[in-house]
């Protein structure tokens, strides 16, 4: 066959088969295109801050609410892929989740730390590798102040205080009072205990009948409460370290008929919103402020640390207390927790 008549035989079969063969090569461009480019998910995903959380647990509402400020603070919507763990309030979970971010290279470790004492091998390791750690809620206890790069949270002994001035100002006669302490060895316990004591110290008809560590747990206050009705303690004041062990000893002594905020002043902290609900109905008499609202204040500090600028180095929440004479429902129901 001559050269022409092979190019024309050519030219007609592919001619006759044309549109399968656009349809083969368009499909084979598409495999290759979406083999060798990144998938849109997966570019979204290395562009996001990856930061790791051990969270203490959820022994109340307060924690409770701290979590979900954290959770939406680093959404991916806000460019963060947050690992979050919860530690069961154990110190091992926490230092065992601090060790999981390291080997995972996170951007940036956030820790609630369960208790003060006991950080500094972790966070030598966690400094080691590079990773910047953020201190949140409350404070640990440490000689090396650059094993973090910062901490925001409450002002423990402050709030104790608070208490103190107020128990000064609002109620007469000698006291009696019962002291439930949340988890011992915690800043959030540590500087609210100090107040008391200071207080108690400080006023010589003040007497602490009764002491023991309920560990911020509902439950807990409520069988410590039962076990001072039991031993038929003389009190007059109950001082919760914080709003769950008070709705425990609130139940007790409704079961002995014993009327809360009355029989007995109620003091208590955090002041989440079923809590101030409590004020205002008169079964708890004070609730010192504790804000969990963390997430965005986080935030903002490894946006700063994302800028290159040096945030400061501890940041106090601003907080105040809600009695008889201050709180309204407007107030509760603005509250974001
Ligand atoms: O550290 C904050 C304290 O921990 C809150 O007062 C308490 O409710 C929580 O469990």
């Amino acid at each position: 066959m001559r050269r022409n008549q092979k190019f024309n035989l050519t030219l007609k079969r592919f001619m006759d088969r044309g549109p399968f063969l656009i349809s083969y090569l368009l499909f084979l461009i598409f495999l290759i295109s979406s083999c060798s480019a990144p998938q849109k998910p997966a570019s979204v995903e290395n562009d996001l801050i990856v930061v790791g959380f051990s969270q203490v647990g959820s022994e109340s509402d307060w924690r409770n609410a701290n979590t979900v400020s954290m959770v939406e603070a680093f959404s991916v919507e806000n460019g963060y892929r947050l690992i979050f763990d919860d530690a069961q309030q154990k110190q091992e979970k926490q230092i065992t989740a601090i060790r999981n971010f390291i080997n995972q290279a996170v951007d940036y470790i956030v820790l609630a730390p369960i208790t003060m004492e006991g950080w500094d091998t972790v966070l030598t390791e966690a400094k080691a590798a590079g990773i910047p750690v953020i201190i949140v809620d409350r404070m640990i206890d440490t000689d090396d102040p650059d094993l973090f790069t910062c901490w925001v949270g409450s002002d423990t002994r402050r709030e104790g205080d608070i208490a103190v001035k107020w128990m000064e100002e609002n109620l007469t006669g000698p006291l009696n009072i019962v002291h439930l302490q949340g988890n011992i060895g915690s800043s959030a316990q540590a500087g609210r205990t100090e107040g008391l004591e200071a207080g108690v110290q400080a006023n010589p008809d003040w007497e602490l009948v009764y002491q023991a560590p309920g560990d911020f747990v509902q439950a807990k206050g409520q069988e410590l409460m039962e076990d001072i009705l039991a031993k038929e303690i003389d009190f007059n004041v109950i001082y919760a370290e914080n709003d769950n062990m008070a709705y425990g000893v609130i139940e007790a002594l409704e079961a002995h008929d014993i009327v809360p905020g009355k029989d007995a002043s109620i003091i208590s902290f955090d002041a989440a919103h079923d809590a101030l609900q409590l004020v205002l109905s008169g079964k708890i008499n004070l609730d010192v402020e504790c804000n969990p609202l963390h997430g965005p204040r986080v935030r903002s500090l490894i946006e700063q640390l994302e800028r290159g600028e040096t945030p400061e180095k501890f940041t106090y929440v601003d907080e105040v207390f809600f009695d008889a004479t201050n709180l309204t429902e407007e107030i509760i129901t603005s509250r974001g927790y």
